[in-house]
């Protein structure tokens, strides 16, 4: 954090309450002032909302940056991606299983060397910012070195992230596979290093069933029981080959989410990747538990795992977070996740709401990550983790945006056609972490 104080002045968009999926957002959730200023202070926001109301109390002299123009909105979170996969994003022509043979587990091989990770760490979060990503749920690999590189990272830029070591004991090449309670016990000590330091958390990463022993899981889950403060992630009913192995590899289990509920994975930390080829009774189990299914549109339509069903999800009461799961998602760009989910909903019939988006990017993404105590609105309190979005970024924006009739036609079209240039600056912690060039 940092002791100055500052303002900025631009049109502000922060949430309330879900919008709801009507094209004009439910009354009460959202109310963008066209004129806002955001005081920031200290690394969090002392005060934000409408200009002309807020000026009696701005301290007099403060330098104001004038971003008058442009959109103030809370910063992205993404809900699941795995760090480690950077540079496999766009491996051409297989499904998952062949896909994480072929490409996935050669390179995280890779990050045995602290050096490497670190150096990944860094294009990682570099590319996250610039963007708009302040805030992640990350998967590294299996080494613990992996982790403290990119914990270390993130805690230098005084970032707030979700991270945790893979875990796997079975189905995987010798240099990523756990010994079973040495991968537990390497989870502990990470655990003890970094959960709850600063802004960094420590979420449970077994990969998947398919590769994890029983014992594995259950020892997972008894660290969890442990210490409810701590987050769970791994990947869930992903693709119909993998449905078909875990049903051969634990013949006994009901379902695929029987397999995680037997372990006591299933919790209100707990987020399940994926998620496409559940039924309604599943998804019901997940519900009660306030578990979150992260939707991962642009890995789902690259690796040809299937069409997210995101209304029956919301039907059941069942938390959707927005992810790009990078490596096997082609974007790291929040707009970009939600232009593809807008995609999947229209082959479902189920098109996606600007309001839904930004919502779903912001302040949905940290309710369901159970982090909305400290990110996901512009309000006082919360730590100053904010994008200034250009709706003029580029020619082609300028001319679209200087059409649109309203401000929801405005977000609509940056959410389809803006990406890493319509983020002129990313601020986070109270600083500012990237401008665009
Ligand atoms: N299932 C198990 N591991 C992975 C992974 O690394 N990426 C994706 N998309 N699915 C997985
Ligand atoms: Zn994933």
């Amino acid at each position: 954090t940092t002791n100055d104080s500052r303002l900025l002045r631009a049109e502000l968009l922060s949430f309330d309450a879900d919008p709801g999926d009507e094209d004009t957002p439910a009354p009460g959730s959202v109310t963008p002032p066209p004129d806002g200023v955001l005081w920031i202070e200290n690394g969090r926001i002392r005060a934000s909302g409408d200009y002309a109301t807020l000026a009696p109390e701005l301290p007099p002299g403060l330098e104001v940056i004038d971003h008058r123009g442009k959109l103030i909105t809370p910063g992205f979170i993404d809900s699941h991606v795995h760090y480690v996969q950077l540079e496999i994003m766009a491996s051409y022509g297989r499904q998952l299983l062949d896909w994480l043979n072929d490409y996935t587990f050669p390179e995280e091989l890779r990050f045995a060397s602290r050096e490497h990770a670190d150096a990944l760490s860094e294009a990682f979060l570099d590319e996250m910012l610039k963007v708009g990503t302040t805030t992640a749920q990350v998967f590294c690999s299996s080494h613990p070195v992996s982790v403290d590189a990119f914990f270390a990272a993130s805690q230098r830029r005084g970032l707030c992230m979700l991270a945790g070591k893979v875990l796997m004991d079975r189905h995987a090449p010798e240099g990523l596979t756990d010994d079973t309670l040495g991968g537990i016990r390497d989870s502990e000590r990470l655990i003890g290093d970094w959960h709850g330091k600063g802004r960094l958390g420590y979420s449970l990463t077994p990969r998947f069933a398919p590769t994890s022993t029983r014992a594995q899981l259950d020892a997972t889950g008894a660290i969890l029981r442990n210490d409810p403060s701590l987050w769970l992630q791994t990947h869930l009913a992903e693709n119909t080959g993998e449905l078909d192995w875990v049903a051969e590899l634990f013949p006994g289990s009901r379902d695929y989410l029987a397999v995680y509920e037997a372990s006591g994975l299933v919790g209100p930390r707990s987020t399940f990747a994926h998620g496409i080829h559940l039924d309604q009774e599943m998804r019901a189990r997940l519900a009660e538990r306030g578990a979150n299914l992260a939707f991962c549109p642009s890995s789902n339509l690259f690796l040809g795992s299937g069409l997210f069903d995101r209304q029956a999800a919301r039907e059941m009461g069942l938390g959707v977070t927005f992810a790009s799961d990078v490596g096997g998602g082609t974007d790291l760009s929040g707009l970009a996740t939600l232009k593809a989910a807008y995609q999947v909903g229209q082959l479902r019939g189920q098109p996606l709401t600007a309001w839904q988006g930004f919502h779903g990017l912001t302040l949905g993404n940290a309710r369901a990550l159970s982090l909305s105590d400290r990110i996901g609105r512009l309000a006082p309190g919360m730590d100053a983790d904010f994008v200034v979005l250009d709706p003029a970024a580029t020619p082609l924006l300028a001319r679209r945006t200087a059409r649109c009739r309203t401000f929801g036609e405005t977000l609509f079209a940056l959410m389809m056609l803006g990406d890493d240039r319509s983020v002129a600056e990313t601020w986070a912690g109270g600083r500012l972490q990237h401008r665009r060039s």
